[in-house]
């Protein structure tokens, strides 16, 4: 089969779409055929060297797919040959065929194209595990939600506004800010022109103004993330991108009994990840069926120009989500 592979030992590498061994696929797993994958900023860390793939994971790039299954191992039950699903993967993702533990399969809605499915697994369960079972956000909190117009962040405003959760976020541009608005955000605040502290309490009419957090920033936002937290405010962090070494004075957390949580996916065991897909499902999958939340898509590019969907991730372009696609269906 064809995929891309990352040499850890060569940091930086074009992404090439080429020959390497299919996957083989134990007795709980099934094989599918991948019709479409999507980027993820793990992806581009992986490529630059600075992300490698848990132990045991496939070198091959990628963390989600969807596609159609080809053969099922001798225990899958319930899974058939032609299902169309897509899943949370811990690498893999952009090549022809993977392996899945059937735990971890999801099925794709009649009406969902390829492209919609292999947009939703990552960022809404990362989304829904920090925002529900690491913060445990509460119906009637105020969420803050970084990179709102991102793949997470897209997932995240729905997930929220679904919850009955009061939505604000930051994004570096106007379109960014009108599109997180559509999607039910209450604020949104252009970080390259306002304060978002100032911003967010202005319009809450108190300095301490949320409840949640979700953080990709990381050092460059803690004082002031910490400043907007109310009493017994969450901050979850899910990434460094502004750096990952900060001072902080603990008396602050102390006084409004915060608490700081910092979260993972990819590295978690498949028990955990089984539990987060099952708890996500029970909560919120009727609601994407029905298309009351839904994936945003904001471009596809064809497997063979891999190169130029990161580019477009690593300039900021995308709202929601870069989907690449493996074959057509
Ligand atoms: N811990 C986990 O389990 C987990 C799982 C999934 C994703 N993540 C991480 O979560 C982050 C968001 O993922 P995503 O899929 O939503 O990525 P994405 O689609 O690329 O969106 C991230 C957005 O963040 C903004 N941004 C970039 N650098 C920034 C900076 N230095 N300061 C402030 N904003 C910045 C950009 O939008 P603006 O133009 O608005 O600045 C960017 O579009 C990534 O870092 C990803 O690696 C973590």
């Amino acid at each position: 089969m064809k995929a891309i592979v990352i040499q850890t030992n060569q940091p930086g590498q074009p992404l090439a779409w080429q020959e390497t061994a299919a996957p083989n696929y134990g007795a709980d797993e099934v094989l599918v055929d991948i019709y479409t994958t999507a980027l993820n900023r793990a992806d581009l860390s992986q490529r630059a060297g600075h992300y490698p793939p848990p132990p045991g994971a496939s070198t091959i790039l990628g963390l989600e797919m969807a596609g159609k299954i080809t053969a099922v191992g001798a225990q899958v039950s319930g899974w058939r040959v032609g299902d169309r699903v897509c899943g949370l993967l811990a690498g893999g993702g952009y090549a022809e065929q993977i392996n899945l533990s059937q735990q971890l399969l999801i099925p794709m809605p009649n009406h969902w194209s390829y492209e919609q499915a292999a947009a939703m697994p990552e960022v809404f369960l990362t989304a829904y595990v920090n925002l529900f079972m690491e913060a445990n956000l509460q119906v009637g909190e105020t969420v803050l939600i970084h990179g709102g117009a991102g793949g997470v962040g897209t997932a995240a405003i729905q997930l929220a506004r679904e919850a009955g959760c009061r939505v604000f976020v930051t994004v570096g541009t106007a379109d960014k800010a009108a599109r997180c608005l559509e999607l039910g955000a209450e604020l949104a605040v252009n970080y390259k022109e306002q304060d978002f502290v100032a911003a967010i309490s202005e319009h809450v009419g108190s300095p301490q103004a949320v409840d949640v957090i979700l953080d990709m920033v990381g050092a460059d936002y803690l004082p002031r993330n910490l400043s907007l937290l109310k009493l017994r405010g969450r901050i979850v962090f899910i990434a460094t991108m502004g750096g990952g070494k900060v001072e902080i004075d603990i008396r602050q957390l102390m006084g409004r009994r915060l608490r700081l949580i910092g979260s993972v996916l990819r590295s978690r065991s498949l028990e955990e990840k089984i539990t987060i897909k099952e708890n996500f499902m029970r909560q919120f999958w009727p609601k994407l069926v029905d298309g009351v939340i839904h994936p945003i898509i904001d471009v596809v590019y064809p497997i063979e120009q891999a190169n130029e969907a990161h580019q477009h991730m690593a300039d900021n372009r995308n709202i929601g989500k870069i989907i690449l696609r493996v074959r057509e269906g």
